[in-house]
């Protein structure tokens, strides 16, 4: 796996990406970034509960599930760039939705959240510019309630090797260009999180073939009597 930008690198790409973000991303997935964001929000959010949208940026997936969660529910954005989450509480404002939403900024690898503290996790291709991608993914694990779901989309290797071999070279030109890279590479973290005791509801490929994605939902299983 590729060595990740440091944290700081990663704020600077970030601030400079955030106004283009959405436009940036979908057209570089071929609008496939917004079906896995929806294939979660479908599988996982239910209404009334309480969702953390880890790596939230511009807040495409916390908005949709502040939607399905209702005025009982409530969601909190959580991501390391203020000016990703800027963007989120402009979109928030201007459908309404702020009084369900509450915003925080921070490191995903070390969640300022107690245990099992949220019904539903989500993390909709954050994991990718991780250092630690599986130790992120074990604190979506850790948040979450026994019972309640992980809901996860990431940058995954092409299954095909020639594939494989063309998507890295595209890669080695989009690293020189963190604008264009931002900083994602494919990782793989389920397997810590069935380690961890996750039972797997579905996982499903999606995107284009240089740039596929890994879309899944675990369940923590709920504490025994
Ligand atoms: C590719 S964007 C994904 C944003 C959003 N979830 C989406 O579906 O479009 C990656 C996001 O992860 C955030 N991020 C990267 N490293 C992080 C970390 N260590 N802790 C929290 N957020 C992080 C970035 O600031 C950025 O907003």
């Amino acid at each position: 796996m590729r060595q990740a930008l440091g944290i700081d690198s990663l704020i600077g790409v970030y601030a400079r990406l955030a106004q283009r973000y959405d436009w940036q991303h979908r057209l570089l997935t071929a609008a496939a970034d917004q079906r896995g964001r929806a294939l979660l929000v479908e599988a996982a959010v239910r209404a009334g509960d309480r969702v953390l949208d880890c790596g939230a940026g511009t807040g495409s997936t916390g908005l949709m599930a502040a939607r399905k969660v209702g005025a009982r529910g409530k969601v909190t954005l959580f991501d390391l760039s203020d000016d990703m989450l800027d963007v989120a509480r402009d979109k928030a404002e201007t459908e309404g939705l702020d009084e369900r939403l509450e915003f925080r900024t921070g490191d995903m690898v070390q969640l300022p959240f107690a245990d099992a503290s949220f019904d539903v996790v989500l993390s909709t291709y954050s994991l990718c510019p991780l250092y630690d991608p599986a130790r992120g993914a074990l604190e979506l694990y850790r948040v979450a309630r026994p019972g309640g779901k992980i809901g996860c989309a990431h940058s995954a290797a092409p299954a095909h090797a020639f594939t494989r071999w063309l998507a890295d070279r595209v890669e080695d030109i989009a690293w020189r260009l963190p604008w264009l890279s931002m900083g994602c590479r494919a990782v793989e973290v389920l397997p810590a999180l069935e380690q961890a005791g996750g039972q797997v509801l579905f996982v499903k490929r999606i995107g284009v073939p240089l740039w596929p994605f890994v879309v899944f939902v675990v369940e923590k299983p709920a504490a025994r009597a």
